[in-house]
C-alpha cells in the first residue's frame, strides 16, 4: 500500500473512532477522541493505555506530563517524537482516569488493531499493564512480561512501565532505560556510549 492509501485508509479509521458510541459513558464524558500522533511508515510504535485531561483536551496522545517524560525516553533512545508513530488502547479519556474497564478494552480492540495493521510497523513498545495486557491478550503483569520480547502478528513487542508510573516511582526509570536499550540493540539502532 501507498503511503498516500495508508494515510487516505487510517483518515477513514479516525473518522470511525470520532463517530464510535460504543461505549456510553465514555462517548457522553470526552471532549473528543484521541486517535493517534506521528509516522505513518514507523519502524517502532508505542502504545499507551488512554487520554487523560490533555491529551482529552488536545485530541493528541501524550501530551500531558507523562507525555513529556514519554518525549525524553523516545529523544534518549537518540529517535525524535516524529519518528514514531504514539497510539493509545482506548480512544477516550475514561472518566477521573480510571483505568479502563475490559468491556471497553474490547470496544476499542477492532480499532487499535485495525491502526497496527495499516501502520505495519517493525516493533511495538507496550507501556504499562493495559496495553501489554490488551494486546499480547495477557493475563500476566507488566513486571512479568517487561525484560523480553512477545509477539503480535509476528511483530516483535517489548512491554516495559507507563511513563505516568515513572513520575509515581522514580526509581523504576532504570528498569525502563533497561528495556529501551533492549529494544534499541534489536532494532540496530547504536546508543551513545554503548557501540
Ligand atoms: N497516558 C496514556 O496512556 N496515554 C496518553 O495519551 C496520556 C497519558
Amino acid at each position: 500500500m501507498s503511503k498516500e492509501d495508508r494515510a487516505a485508509a487510517l483518515k477513514v479509521l479516525q473518522t470511525e473512532v470520532a463517530g464510535c458510541t460504543r461505549c456510553k459513558v465514555l462517548a457522553a464524558t470526552r471532549t473528543q477522541t484521541v486517535f493517534g500522533v506521528g509516522n505513518i511508515t514507523p519502524r517502532l510504535v508505542f502504545m499507551g493505555e488512554a487520554p487523560g485531561a490533555d491529551e482529552d483536551k488536545q485530541g493528541i496522545p501524550f501530551v500531558g506530563r507523562a507525555g513529556q517524560l514519554l518525549t525524553k525516553i523516545i529523544e534518549a533512545c537518540t529517535l525524535r517524537r516524529g519518528d514514531v508513530y504514539i497510539l493509545n488502547t482506548l480512544k477516550c479519556r475514561p472518566p477521573e482516569n480510571r483505568n479502563p474497564e475490559p468491556d471497553e478494552v474490547l470496544n476499542c480492540r477492532g480499532f487499535f488493531e485495525r491502526q497496527i495493521d495499516l501502520l505495519q510497523p517493525e516493533y511495538i513498545c507496550c507501556l504499562g499493564g493495559v496495553a501489554a495486557k490488551s494486546l499480547l491478550n495477557s493475563e500476566l503483569s507488566i513486571g512479568k512480561l517487561r525484560k523480553t520480547f512477545h509477539q503480535y502478528r509476528g511483530i516483535p513487542v517489548l512491554c516495559t512501565y507507563h511513563p505516568s508510573y515513572l513520575l509515581r516511582n522514580p526509581e523504576a526509570k532504570r528498569d525502563v532505560w533497561e528495556d529501551m536499550q533492549l529494544l534499541m540493540k534489536r532494532m540496530g539502532i547504536v546508543l551513545p556510549g554503548k557501540g
